[in-house]
């Protein structure tokens, strides 16, 4: 990723060439969500999980594997400031957060359930809802306890089972105050650096192995779906319905990066298995894969046909795609020469969302952007990325797309993974030299209360 290439890519449709959109609240459906989104990991602080683990790099290598040897270590402190996270909330005008519950905390070691902690993600799910903000809560979030890492992660089945147990848990615990849930977050991302390229806890670099990674974590998802319906009977927002369940699925535009066949091969293979495969499953309930000598599989999964009650879209960049065998993706992502780059050198492209939108659409669900933001160290184009992406949003949904909300990525700088902390995300710049960690709202604070208004919120 991050590198460039020359690469023919078809130019957007100049905004002046498009006609105007009617004001958003005639456009979006009543009771659209406008949020913002975080991890538990990412902001809370105090975590001890796989990933505490692989920061101080003490497995499988003994080297740190974060740059600039970052820690995630206090993170954002939200476990301790999660009032004020909401006021930030209240500010923006936002009625709706994604947030995830962090299963290391609630069930450190297996069968051990810290009711401690329970209690604490229910007072907040309490907070927001008295404040008017609707919970979306993801279930996992990349992180695993140690003692589930320890025993192969995602690599062993048992993993299925102890995240359905988990999740009954958690569904009893929050359901009175939850009805929108989100099983997983991004399992194609999860595949691709943890089990493919070697990025992330638990390091493996393993291409068979990543594909039956992503096929357990969809019959994870299943279970868990099956979970959430059986254990959260409580229709906190009285709409009718007292679960909706979803997953948040990383989508990405790909394209060509040369003219060459084999690019377009790849390109379309890429698309089929990191972005197609996890649309599919809802409506045929099988995982289907066939790539030679990697995965050979068409296997029908208890509870996943249906599972979806709407389909959770992450969405950020665009790629262009080269065929590279000596990889265990099999092709190599890139930049086109001359696009438009956030901090972490990817593509912006609101363009994408609009296509992506359309396309995921025609899978006939409501589709939430779980999703969308841009690392911008400066704070000065997030702005204009907000405002041309929510556009590319409200053009879809004028055009028919069922979009009911969509969740900014993200409400505070925070831990960028084996990026660290240098890439800004934040709607509110985190002070991370501060011990109080105070948050200062950046340019886009504005942009997002804008849109806010433009709803009625
Ligand atoms: C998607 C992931 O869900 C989130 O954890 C990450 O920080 C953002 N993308 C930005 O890379």
């Amino acid at each position: 990723l991050g590198s460039l290439v020359k690469a023919p890519h078809p130019p957007a449709p100049s905004r002046s060439a498009l006609a105007p959109l009617p004001p958003t609240r005639q456009v979006l459906p009543s009771g659209f969500l406008l949020g913002a989104a975080t991890a538990s990991h990412q902001v809370e602080g105090g975590n001890d999980n796989d990933w505490s683990e692989w920061e101080k790099g003490s497995y499988p290598d003994g080297k740190p594997h974060i740059k600039h040897g970052d820690v995630s270590g206090a993170a954002c402190d939200s476990w301790n400031r999660f009032a004020g996270d909401v006021a930030l909330l209240r500010e923006l005008g936002a009625n709706a957060y994604r947030l995830s519950v962090e299963w290391s905390r609630l069930e450190p070691e297996e069968g051990t359930w810290n009711e401690a902690a329970a209690d604490r993600y229910l007072e907040w799910m309490r907070m927001l809802r008295a404040q008017g903000i609707q919970p979306m809560v993801t279930l996992s979030h990349f992180t695993l306890p140690r003692w589930v890492a320890a025993q192969g992660g995602w690599a062993n089945e048992k993993t299925v089972e102890w995240i359905a147990a988990y999740t009954r848990r958690v569904a009893r615990k929050l359901g009175s105050e939850v009805d929108l849930w989100c099983t997983l977050n991004e399992p194609n991302v999860l595949m691709t650096f943890g089990y493919m390229k070697g990025e992330w806890p638990p390091g493996l670099k393993d291409g068979k192995l990543g594909l039956q990674v992503l096929a357990r974590q969809i019959r994870a998802h299943a279970r868990m779906a099956r979970e959430l319906r059986e254990h959260d009977t409580v229709d906190a927002d009285g709409d009718g319905h007292a679960t909706r369940v979803g997953i948040a699925h990383h989508v990405r535009i790909f394209q060509p990066a040369t003219r060459s066949p084999m690019d377009r091969v790849m390109a379309g293979f890429t698309d089929r298995l990191f972005n197609q495969l996890l649309v599919d499953v809802h409506r045929t309930g099988r995982i289907q894969m066939s790539v030679p000598g990697m995965a050979d599989m068409d296997e029908a999964v208890p509870d996943l046909k249906g599972s979806y009650d709407y389909l959770g879209l992450n969405y950020y960049s665009r790629d262009m795609v080269r065929a590279d065998f000596s990889s265990p993706t099999l092709s190599r992502q890139y930049v086109a020469e001359g696009r438009p780059v956030n901090d972490l050198g990817w593509d912006v492209y609101p363009e994408g969302l609009y296509q992506a939108l359309k396309r995921y659409g025609r899978a006939g669900l409501p589709i939430y952007i779980t999703e969308n933001g841009m690392a911008d160290g400066k704070g000065d184009r997030r702005p204009g990325f907000l405002r041309e992406h929510f556009e590319a949003l409200v053009r879809a949904a004028h055009e028919g797309v069922d979009v009911r909300g969509y969740f900014h990525w993200s409400l505070l700088d925070n831990f960028e993974w084996a990026e660290g902390y240098e890439p800004r995300f934040g709607l509110y710049r985190v002070d991370y030299g501060n011990p109080d960690r105070p948050r200062v709202p950046t340019a886009a604070v504005a942009t997002f209360q804008e849109l806010a208004r433009g709803l009625g919120l």
